[in-house]
């Protein structure tokens, strides 16, 4: 059985004119960080809305747990075990952090309209379930104590992670964090780091795209780079960071001596 989770061959979209994604192929395998990095324009943002459904492909396919995603709607790869953030966070402002992250919970069995209507027994206590649930979450992302904050009185910070509380109350297998380090002050990037490295040992295979290379090459356990839409390199954090063309597309030579990689 391949360790593979997901498994991205060909993928290709054209927007008019312009290839944003030029047949690109990787895969991420089970339980690791997998880095996904390039220049502004790459098509890594691109890539995600491929994956998660949001942009239809021009061609190429994507799997999951081998099995196809291709055609599903973003719900639908949400309910396989896919979950995403956004480069801007997204959330709702004036809702409580809790009622964020029981916005992003993936409902399993429905009630029926009526039963919620009248607020049946059944309905409250799946309504109790799912606020221990993403309290649960909460605390796990570090923000217990923030629950009934509205998410836009949240720190810079703490919103970031919330997104991340968002997308992980669907129970994903695959967590895809489209620069989940913007704009964070030192202490928060190392902060995130923790709680990546904490989602890792839990069993979650990551998916992560970010301009901070400290911060990739500490954290991933294999990297594709992407420039101009198509794949330029691939391999371990210290392969990449001494790959020639990544250098030259990307990561400049001061940057690439400098960086240190994960042990
Ligand atoms: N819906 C769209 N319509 C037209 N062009 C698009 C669309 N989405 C993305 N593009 C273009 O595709 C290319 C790739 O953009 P993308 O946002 O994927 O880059 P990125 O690697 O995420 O960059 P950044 O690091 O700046 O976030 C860019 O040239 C962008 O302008
Ligand atoms: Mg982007």
């Amino acid at each position: 059985m391949s360790d593979a989770l997901l498994e991205v061959a060909e993928l290709t979209v054209r927007f008019g004119g312009l290839i944003a994604l030029s047949g690109v192929t990787f895969s991420v395998t089970k339980g690791s960080v997998h880095g996904l990095i390039g220049p502004n324009g790459a098509g890594k943002t691109t890539a995600f809305n491929l994956i998660s459904g949001m942009t239809a492909p021009s061609s190429g396919t994507v799997r999951l747990g081998g099995a196809t995603l291709d055609g599903l709607p973003t719900y639908a790869r949400t309910a396989r075990g896919l979950a995403r953030t956004f480069q801007n966070i997204r959330m709702f402002r004036e809702m409580s952090a809790l009622e964020n992250v029981m916005a992003g919970a993936h409902l399993g069995t429905a009630e029926s309209l009526g039963a919620i209507l009248c607020r049946l027994p059944a309905f409250r206590a799946q309504e109790k379930q799912a606020i221990k649930w993403a309290r649960e979450i909460l605390s796990l992302v570090g923000l217990a104590d923030q629950a009934e904050r509205p998410g836009g009185d949240l720190a810079y910070g703490d919103q970031r992670r919330l997104e991340i509380a968002r997308a992980l109350a669907s129970d994903p297998k695959l967590l895809m964090l489209d620069e989940p380090a913007a704009g964070m002050n030192p202490s928060e990037k190392l902060g995130l780091i923790d709680l990546i490295k904490k989602l890792r040992a839990r069993g979650l295979t990551l998916l992560l795209v970010e301009h901070d290379m400290h911060f990739v090459m500490k954290l991933c356990d294999r990297i594709t780079v992407l420039n101009f839409g198509a794949k330029i390199a691939e391999g371990a954090p210290l392969d990449v960071r001494t790959t020639p063309t990544v250098i030259e597309a990307y990561l400049g030579t001061k940057v690439a001596r400098g960086l240190e990689v994960k042990a």
